[in-house]
């Protein structure tokens, strides 16, 4: 028997306020058939006025555990780069709020990779045995750091959360993590930024530019990286499990960009209509964006068990990473 992390429930929440491109048009010069080629978004959704992270956390951890038939884990691991505050961290706010107070509790920053590296954390933690049970959310407010004059960044990013729960069962089981392929290169640490606010530009002493306190982003320079290093991470991950592209029958990546989504497919081989998608809904939603995407799924039907997902991502670091599972059969909430 090999221990292994089994994925057991899903979740996901969207804030309330739904912006359209139409919406941002009339803000800044943009315009909904732009943004719809350039990216595939349709709208994206925005916390209200004084909503956290941690807020929109706490809903779609509620309901991973829900899903999962759990009402209690030994560890919540928050992946987001928009926490509540710099210090302390996100993660023990929001087990508290869920009834876990005590349960380990701590954050990943690995931008929007970092449900892919709370994956990898999430199954160190319990092949180790170190928990039984880890809740894992991914959980951006990104509308708190997008720039309004910056209408190339401003238009892609939404707000939201999703999460899984993980629970210690044995390799052989439905649902069971797989390896994972996990990589980064600070050389474009510059890429994807928000310059202020750290060590390096303080927010104390000599003040920031203008726009330093917001997300910046590449965009062009950006989109080459995210095909390449997913594809590669692909390739790997799937080499390392002794899986084939063409038994992969669900492609679940970060949505970045509708046509980075179809370029990852049509490089791998993977037919597009295998590749999830649901950013034309909710925008860019960072470390978020796959446990939305399983979470939807699931509750749509598309996802069914037995299926062979693979679940890729690339981000901020520059970071990127794979892993594969195979689709449990979840309780419908
Ligand atoms: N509306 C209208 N025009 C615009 C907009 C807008 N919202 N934004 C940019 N433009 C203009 C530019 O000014 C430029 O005009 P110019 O040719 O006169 O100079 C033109 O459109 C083309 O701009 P590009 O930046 O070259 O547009 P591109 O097709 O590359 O699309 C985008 C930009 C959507 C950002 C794309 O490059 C992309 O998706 N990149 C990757 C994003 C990504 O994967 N990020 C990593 C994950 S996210 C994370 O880690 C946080």
């Amino acid at each position: 028997m090999t221990r292994a992390a089994v994925l057991a429930g899903v979740g996901s929440y969207l804030p309330p306020r739904r912006v359209t491109n139409d919406d941002l048009a009339a803000a800044m010069d943009t315009s909904d058939s732009w943004i719809r080629t350039r990216t595939g978004i349709r709208q994206r959704f925005f916390a209200s006025e004084g909503m956290a992270t941690s807020d929109l956390a706490v809903e779609a951890g509620a309901q991973a555990l829900k899903s999962a038939g759990e009402t209690t884990a030994d560890a919540v691991v928050v992946a987001t780069m928009t926490p509540d505050r710099p210090c302390p961290g996100t993660a023990p706010t929001v087990a508290t709020r869920l009834g876990l107070g005590g349960a380990m509790a701590f954050d990943i920053n690995a931008v929007c990779t970092g449900f892919v590296y709370g994956l990898a954390t999430a199954q160190g933690l319990i092949t180790a045995g170190t928990a039984e049970r880890v809740l894992l959310i991914g959980a951006e407010t990104h509308s708190s750091v997008l720039n309004p004059d910056d209408r190339s960044t401003s238009v892609i990013f939404g707000d939201g959360a999703g999460g899984v729960l993980l629970r210690a069962g044995e390799a052989d089981e439905l649902g069971a993590l797989g390896p994972t392929v996990l990589g980064s290169d600070g050389e474009g640490a510059d890429l994807i930024t928000v310059r202020a606010g750290g060590s390096r530009q303080r927010l104390s002493g000599s003040p920031p530019g203008p726009a330093d306190h917001y997300f910046a982003m590449q965009g062009r320079a950006v989109f080459w990286h995210a095909v390449t290093r997913m594809a590669e991470s692909c390739r790997a991950v799937l080499e390392r499990a002794g899986r084939r592209l063409d038994e992969v029958d669900r492609l679940v990546s970060h949505q970045a960009n509708l046509r980075i989504i179809n370029h990852l497919a049509d490089e791998l081989g993977v037919p597009r209509d295998r590749a999830l998608v649901n950013i034309d809904r909710v925008g860019n939603t960072g470390a978020a964006s796959i446990p939305i995407a399983l979470a939807e799924a699931d509750a749509e039907g598309v996802l069914r068990a037995g299926e062979h997902v693979l679940l890729t991502a690339f981000g901020g670091g520059l970071t990127w990473g794979s892993t594969v599972l195979t689709w449990p059969g979840l309780q419908r909430t």
